[in-house]
């Protein structure tokens, strides 16, 4: 690829990326306030968190698939659901590869208001915060295959999940994001992963809209089958 076809071509994926958060912000970002009421401001630095092997929320199981993932019920884009968007994918994806499961918790929990936590959210991404996360981390020495999901916000991972990538490592091991969104797809999950591990593998992940996630197996199980899982 010439050098012009290489500035084309990142101009280009940057602008794919740039134009959906716009096209989130404008489309389901309630308008601002005044004032916000968000019960906690963005968080500083966690100290960093130590894998531990017996913890109450670390896989136990003996497969060599970890799914991770973030994901809240309240405060949610079009209110309140009984199982969070991501929950239901990770939920998925452990069904069809009988994975371990490892779910990040926050220590401190968000605004259970939308709004207020997009007002936190975004607090917490210009400070680069690694909000603290409640349960002991697991220990992923054991596992080739990971997969990290979250929701998209503001076109990332929620800096809570930062927070666990920053505690764990994976290189050398294969890295698969995948999301829930609404308009931002995988947002920079991807790049993130592979900026963090340049070891690991990192294969194509999932992007999946919130409101349509519970009808998602069929597009997991393809998803799934063409990674060879
Ligand atoms: C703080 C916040 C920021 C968000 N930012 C984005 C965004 O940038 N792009 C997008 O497509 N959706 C965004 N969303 C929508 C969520 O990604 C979407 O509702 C997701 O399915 C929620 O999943 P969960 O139930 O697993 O938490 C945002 C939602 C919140 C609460």
């Amino acid at each position: 690829m010439s050098q012009r076809a290489r500035i084309v071509a990142l101009v280009s994926a940057l602008a794919v990326v740039v134009a959906a958060v716009v096209g989130y912000e404008l489309a389901v970002r309630p308008s601002a306030t005044t004032s916000t009421s968000a019960s906690r401001s963005a968080a500083p630095a966690a100290p960093s968190q130590r894998p531990t092997a017996d913890a109450e929320n670390t896989p136990a199981g003996d497969s060599s698939i970890l799914v991770v993932y973030f994901s809240r019920t309240k405060g949610v884009y079009g209110g309140d659901l009984t199982v969070g968007n991501t929950a239901r994918i990770a939920q998925m994806i452990q069904d069809r590869t009988g994975a371990d499961s490892y779910e990040i918790v926050p220590l401190a929990d968000y605004p259970s208001d939308y709004q207020e936590t997009t007002e936190v959210a975004q607090e917490e991404l210009d400070a680069d915060a690694r909000p603290e996360i409640r349960d002991p981390l697991p220990d992923v020495s054991g596992y080739d295959t990971v997969f990290v999901g979250a929701p998209i916000w503001w076109g990332e991972y929620p800096m809570v999940v930062r927070t666990f990538l920053d505690a764990v490592d994976l290189n050398g091991k294969t890295v698969i994001p995948f999301t829930t969104h609404e308009g931002s797809g995988l947002g920079n999950t991807q790049q993130q992963l592979e900026a963090q591990y340049p070891q690991a593998t990192v294969l194509d992940g999932l992007a999946v809209r919130g409101s349509q996630a519970a009808d998602a197996e069929p597009d997991v199980d393809a998803w799934l089958e063409n990674l060879g899982l």
